[in-house]
């Protein structure tokens, strides 16, 4: 199917069920504890379920338990309390198959030892912080610079780096999992005791669907996200998808991937992606922000009213059919195409994770908006409660 064609298809028409609803009585549901259960975690047969089962322990000796949450239409996810890692996501290709989506380890030990954040939960503030430094109420904070001069992604130890509390239960929009933290005043550099919960929902619209929300007893800066790695077709470069961005404007960065400040419209830009256009048809270009990136690997300024859960993005895999739509109520989105994978890591059933195999799309507040006023600001204050959703539906094309 031409590219364009796809687009055009109303969105009501993308959600394809594979198996019919007999019933959509969900307190009937089945919720397994199935550790030895066999068959709970297959896609065989149309049964919402919850397994869990030990995924090793972290460093500390922290049990760590790894759920699969599976709805009736074809979807399962596996993810575990430790980083709040997405470790396996498969949703159906337009034959009906399912095949995992995300790249991710085998077991835990791999993503402790090195892991570029596949899958993980993202905290206290997903992106960079310039120098590793911000002021807040004119008291000076400094954290740990883990990427080049900045800091990313949270620290040495983010939240991807922890285990948290964790609670698996079927709610009336599908099996999900509640993962609860606390991060002590002073954890990585950040002021305030800052009390975390995410909760992972896979609905019945083969949809993962993250709320996270948050409180804290000081003043402080909160910037949460989700980093799976996707590839549609579950292998291979991820030059031939197609995305779309709901963005009329960016946030151009410095070399060292920080932005400038400036909300710079995409027209005539390689990161122009209000037309579907394939990641890969002006990644080469000559530009300068895409030297910096090394590909893409920037914040796109999403359109419409931050706060409102509304498409951010669209990304089409034309050989499996495979749609992602991502919806947030965050008013950015880092779009990073992979381009730090380079061989080296192997990854699930053997596969080799090779440049741009894989993209994230992290709907957050934008990079080091801490130190700048201009940007939406990031600050929580005692009494107010964080709030932040993101989606990531799955449907295919005909
Ligand atoms: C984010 C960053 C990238 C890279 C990845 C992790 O997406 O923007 O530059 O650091 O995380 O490798």
């Amino acid at each position: 199917m031409p590219h364009d064609v796809w687009w055009r298809i109303p969105e009501s028409l993308f959600v394809m069920h594979y198996f019919p609803f007999s019933s959509r009585i969900l307190g009937l549901a089945l919720i397994t504890l199935a550790i030895g259960l066999p068959g709970c975690s297959t896609n065989s047969h149309p049964t919402a379920a919850i397994t869990e089962k030990p995924f090793g322990n972290d460093t500390q000796g922290a049990a760590v338990t790894l759920y699969t949450l599976k709805n009736r239409n074809g979807a399962e996810v596996s993810i575990c309390n430790y980083g709040g890692l997405v470790t396996s996501l498969k949703v159906p290709d337009r034959s009906g198959k399912p095949g995992d989506v995300v790249l991710g380890f085998d077991n835990l030990a791999d993503y402790i030892k090195d892991s570029p954040y596949f899958g993980a939960l993202i905290g206290r503030y997903g992106n960079r912080i310039a120098k590793g430094k911000f002021t807040l109420d004119g008291n000076q904070y400094t954290l740990a610079t883990n990427n080049g001069p900045n800091a990313l992604h949270g620290g040495l130890k983010g939240f991807d780096k922890v285990v948290w509390h964790s609670r698996a239960y079927q709610s009336a929009l599908g099996p999900a999992l509640e993962l609860t933290y606390l991060s002590k005043d002073g954890e990585e550099g950040y002021p305030g005791n800052l009390s975390v919960k995410a909760v992972y929902t896979l609905t019945e619209d083969n949809a993962l669907k993250l709320e996270y929300t948050a409180t804290t007893d000081k003043d402080t800066v909160v910037n949460l996200t989700q980093h799976s790695y996707f590839n549609l077709a579950g292998k291979g470069t991820v030059l031939d998808h197609v995305v779309m961005i709901d963005a009329d404007k960016f946030t151009p960065v410095d070399s060292t991937l920080i932005p400038t400040g400036e909300l710079r419209p995409v027209d005539g830009t390689p990161f122009d992606f209000r037309k579907p256009t394939a990641i890969g048809a002006r990644i080469g270009q000559d530009d300068e922000q895409l030297k910096f990136g090394n590909g893409y690997d920037h914040n796109w300024v999403i359109n419409g009213r931050s706060g409102d859960v509304r498409v951010m993005a669209r990304v089409y895999e034309p050989t499996s059919g495979r749609i992602l739509e991502v919806l947030s109520s965050e008013p950015g989105l880092q779009f990073y195409t992979g381009n730090f994978l380079d061989g080296t890591l192997k990854g699930k059933n053997g596969q080799v994770y090779q440049f741009r195999n894989a993209f994230c799309m992290e709907p957050q507040h934008f990079p080091d908006s801490p130190n700048k006023p201009t940007f939406p600001s990031v600050v929580l204050r005692p009494g107010a409660v964080y709030h932040n959703t993101i989606i990531y539906r799955f449907s295919v094309s005909p």
